[in-house]
């Protein structure tokens, strides 16, 4: 009884402490002493120096009269820039991942001059924000939400003249790349993260916050609090994981009848922001059976969400897909639907974007350039981004720009640094170089045929050195033709003439050949298994196609194996006794081929268009083997009969299964994913894995037929071309597919791509998601892809699903979809995702979808709700 009693207990503390650990947190103290590190008491946040992030500054602490226990420890130290106009911190990021990142800045007259400071902080190459201290005692801090493109991310504090910069703490927290999703640019924190009706009226952060965000308490008088004693979302249900403590609290409106008000404030400043809200609901009240909770959120009087019903103890997060702006950001949130409570609010975060117009420099520029920092020891003002942004180019670099592209180094001057040792191979990195200047410096060695390679260097001054050997052959060349200024006196032992070369040359002559036709061999042979080995990639990948193609070359044996006469058609079919449908040219009967069910179609043979086009299915599906494409069994081809014989699919095609009304027939959500993932991989690989990649050309709901497990394959190539067969154009004769779910941009070019397959799997999408027609059966004659993107703008997700799913899905995985679908459906090619963009989509619904099912989790509402809105916005009953 103890023993298990106390396995329990441990069980439990472990399980607390994953939850909260701090693994990818970076905090620095700037200012602690080199190599020194401690926990936070209050926080229990392992604190570091920052000496090894940075290699200017000086470091101080704050006047002792600041220095009471009231100030946490992190604050007492600080680093102050007083030389350089641009200080930068270098810190491991993972590339693209999402990272919250806080500067703290705690003034304290550390400098005893009295006078606070303003200037500019920095986020890689782009301006994050101005600090501007407005009171010594408070400590000041910046958030932001960036997507940090590379493998380290700089900050950099940029002195404006308005004073030192100096900088308490920075600390870095990696974010779910699911939340805070901008359009474009960072997200930076608005003022401050509200607690609204907080329990405690602390500052919450880690670790009650795992993102160790902080949430600042707030009360208006005109509001009602409530709270409650219950953990909500025990287990994190929501990505954005809200505090428990700080979802425990809300405000409402004491009579239910008023509505509340958040606004983001009408400072002139703002008509220019774009804004993100996020605003956390919970029901924290239990509700009895008569009562119920239920409001719409209105942005400047025009719907923005809703209805939101808050679950109890449950997450709910409300927020804007794209940026709101405009200049009037007032929402307003108002019961509806005879809801007997008021609208409730547990927290709200804003942040306002911050362009990221500019790019880093080149990463191979900066590999570069890094290196030959650290071979020569420069030190300079060489800190951050070498190129960007334009202002704070390092000492000795010029750079092209091009718009938002990354910059790239064209010149490097090095003249009179005292460089020693030999020219550093780096250099040959800066493959754009078009002037090198290593004047006046005490560089020893030959003058390095590497230097030849740079193809676009215009100037090269290595005068005044102790290099030795000759210059090599090409750049006296490139000299003499004046495509290249070269300088090299003052090197006493460099020979610069073409006599030396020549020796040297001829000396050299047979060795060089050797070498490098031994190196010719080296690269052949490496190449010879590249290739060996890619194919075998190629093979293991498309494994089925490679088989195929095999099968081609014994064509007459297996052909024949294939190869039915027509009285063994009738046998099979039982002289057509059994109708399984009618197509477009024929009609497909039962049969069974020694047991075996299979599906008979025949080709009308009056028709030769059919003809063609029998010939094409035949050669397409000879070529072609996927699980998600039907087979063909055989065919007969004599007199005046053209037949196939397809594997049967017992389940019919999908449109059948959209349409049923008996409820035990009607598909699962989880079904329809499979089924859509299903038809996409079979779609897939005809783009991807066949050569010439194939387009089916028709796409759609009854072309997409279930076998008895319901696993979903592609029907009826007929209408299918070979790019090959159609020539380089791709233009095809005559337009086919069915209306509705033609692609708009082929109708009208007759420019035929797989994006046409991926309109049409579009439209199929929205038939899955909505079991509606494509084409409205209303005198309107809508399309279904108008329609969705109708009730997406009114903001009603829910509204899109069949509704005899009856709610019973993963709100995510809805909204993810229908995205995709929606943009499968985009007019023009260029907007549609690829198939294989498609199936990767695909199989994370799927996956998320499962994980809900098996979790039992019934709430037809997630955790998370996801809102578009495209309208402007701004935030809540914040005092600026
Ligand atoms: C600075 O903040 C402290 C505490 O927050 C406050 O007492 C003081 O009045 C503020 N000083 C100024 C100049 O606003
Ligand atoms: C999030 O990260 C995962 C894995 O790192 C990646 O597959 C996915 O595409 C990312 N999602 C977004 C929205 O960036
Ligand atoms: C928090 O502040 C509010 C408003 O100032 C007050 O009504 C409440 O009693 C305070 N709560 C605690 C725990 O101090
Ligand atoms: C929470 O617990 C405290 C102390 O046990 C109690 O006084 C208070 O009424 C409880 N609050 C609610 C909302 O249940
Ligand atoms: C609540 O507000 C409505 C509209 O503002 C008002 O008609 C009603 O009398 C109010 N109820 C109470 C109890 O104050
Ligand atoms: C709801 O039911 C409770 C009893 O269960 C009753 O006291 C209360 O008046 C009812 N409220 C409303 C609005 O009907
Ligand atoms: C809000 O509404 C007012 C008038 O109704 C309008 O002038 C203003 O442009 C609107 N603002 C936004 C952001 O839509
Ligand atoms: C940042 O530090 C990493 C190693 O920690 C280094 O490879 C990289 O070149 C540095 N970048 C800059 C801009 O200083
Ligand atoms: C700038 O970039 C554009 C598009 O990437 C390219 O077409 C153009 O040639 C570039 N211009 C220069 C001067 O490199
Ligand atoms: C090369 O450098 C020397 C010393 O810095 C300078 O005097 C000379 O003008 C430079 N030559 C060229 C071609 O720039």
């Amino acid at each position: 009884m103890e023993i298990s009693f106390l396995v329990l207990g441990v069980l439990a503390l472990t399980s607390l402490a994953q939850g909260q650990d701090q693994s990818g947190f970076l905090s620095l103290d700037c200012g602690l002493p080199a190599d020194a590190s401690y926990s936070d008491p209050k926080t229990s946040l392992h604190y570091i120096s920052d000496a090894s992030f940075i290699n200017s500054g000086v470091t101080k602490s704050i006047s002792s009269e600041f220095s009471t226990n009231s100030i946490d420890r992190p604050l007492w130290y600080v680093r102050s820039f007083p030389k350089g106009s641009r200080n930068c911190y270098n810190v491991t990021t993972i590339a693209d991942t999402k990272y919250l990142i806080k500067a703290t800045f705690m003034y304290g007259n550390y400098d005893n001059l009295n006078q606070l400071p303003v200037f500019d902080l920095h986020i890689g190459p782009n301006k994050w924000v101005t600090v501007q201290i407005l009171n010594a005692s408070t400590p000041l801090v910046q958030e932001i939400i960036y997507d940090a493109p590379l493998k380290y991310t700089s900050v950099c504090l940029v002195n404006k003249n308005s004073g030192t910069p100096f900088i308490s703490t920075l600390e870095l927290r990696p974010l779910k790349n699911t939340t805070y999703v901008a359009q474009s640019g960072a997200l930076a924190l608005l003022n401050k993260r509200l607690d609204l009706g907080s329990i405690t009226n602390q500052t919450v952060r880690y670790p009650d916050d795992v993102y160790d965000r902080l949430w600042h308490p707030f009360h208006l008088i005109q509001l009602t609090d409530i709270s409650t004693n219950l953990t909500v979302d025990f287990g994190s249900h929501n990505d954005y994981q809200p505090p428990s403590i700080v979802m425990r609290s809300a405000v409402t409106q004491a009579n239910s009848s008023n509505p509340l008000l958040v606004s983001i404030g009408d400072s002139v400043e703002y008509k220019t922001y774009q804004f993100y809200v996020y605003m956390h609901f919970a029901e924290i009240e239990k509700l009895e059976a008569n009562q119920s909770r239920k409001f719409n959120i209105s942005l400047n009087g025009t719907f923005w969400a809703g209805p939101i019903i808050p679950l109890y103890l449950y997450t709910i997060t409300a927020y804007s897909g794209s940026a709101i702006t405009g200049g009037n950001y007032d929402f307003s949130l108002f019961k509806v639907g005879g809801s007997t409570l008021p609208p409730l609010l547990n927290a709200i975060e804003v942040y306002y974007v911050v362009e990221l117009l500019q790019s880093e420099t080149s990463q191979a520029d900066i590999d570069a350039i890094m290196e030959i920092k650290s071979t020569y020891g420069i030190t300079r003002n060489w800190q951050g981004d070498p190129c960007a942004p334009q202002d704070y180019v390092w000492d000795g670099l010029s750079c092209s720009y091009n718009g938002t592209a990354p910059p790239i180094i064209t010149s490097l001057n090095l003249s009179s640094s005292g460089l020693t040792g030999e020219i550093a191979s780096d250099i040959a990195n800066l493959k754009s170089l078009k002037s090198l200047d290593l004047s006046n410096n005490s560089l020893t060695g030959p003058v390095p045929d590497f230097l030849s390679q740079l193809a676009s260097l215009k100037v090269l001054n290595m005068t005044g050195n102790r290099l030795t050997g000759t210059v090599p052959v090409d750049l006296l060349k490139r000299s003499q033709s004046g495509l290249l200024l070269l300088s090299v006196d003052g090197n006493p032992e460099l020979c610069a003439s073409d006599s030396c070369n020549d020796n040297k040359n001829k000396k050299y002559v047979v060795p060089v050949t050797v070498s490098v036709a031994a190196l010719f061999v080296i690269v052949a042979a490496i190449l010879l298994a590249i290739c060996l080995k890619r194919r075998k990639k190629q093979a293991a990948v498309a494994g089925e196609m490679m088989e195929a193609q095999t099968r081609k070359t014994s064509d007459a044996l297996e052909s024949r194996k294939r190869q039915f006469t027509y009285s063994e058609v009738l046998e099979i079919t039982n002289n057509f006794e059994r109708v399984l449908g009618r197509g477009g040219f024929g009609s497909v009967y039962h049969g069974y081929l020694d047991d075996i069910e299979v599906a008979v179609k025949t080709v009308s043979p009056s028709s030769v268009q059919g003809y063609k086009e029998f010939q094409a299915e035949v050669k397409l599906l000879l070529r072609v083997h996927h699980k998600n494409l039907t087979s063909l069994v055989g065919y007969c081809e004599e007199a005046n009969h053209l037949v196939l014989i397809y594997e049967y699919m017992a389940n019919g095609d999908l449109k059948h299964h959209l349409s049923v009304d008996d409820p035990a027939d009607i598909l699962s959500w989880e079904g329809r994913l499979r089924i859509a993932l299903g038809a996409a991989q079979g779609l897939e690989y005809l783009h991807n894995g066949c050569k010439p990649p194939i387009v089916h050309r028709d796409v759609k709901t009854t072309n997409i037929l279930l076998d008895d497990k319901f696993q979903a394959k592609l029907a009826d190539f007929g209408l299918s071309r070979n790019f090959a067969a159609e020539g380089d154009s791709h233009v095809t004769t005559t337009v086919a597919g069915t209306p509705g779910y033609l692609d708009p941009e082929y109708h009208v070019t007759n420019w035929l791509t797989e994006k046409s397959d991926v309109y049409s799997f579009g439209v199929v999408l929205l038939e899955i998601i909505t079991s509606r027609p494509v084409i409205a059966k209303t005198a309107d004659k809508i399309h279904l892809s108008t329609w969705v993107s109708s009730m997406l703008d009114k903001g009603d997700i829910k509204a899109i699903a069949d509704p005899r799913l009856n709610v019973d899905f993963d709100i995510n995985s809805l909204w993810k979809v229908t995205e995709l679908a929606m943009a499968c459906v985009s007019e023009t090619s260029a907007e549609r995702p690829t198939m294989s963009q498609v199936v990767m989509e695909l199989n994370e619904c799927l996956a998320t979808e499962m994980a809900r099912t098996r979790e039992g989790r019934s709430p037809s509402y997630n955790s998370v709700e996801y809102m578009s809105v495209n309208l402007s916005a701004g935030l809540s009953p914040l005092a600026r």
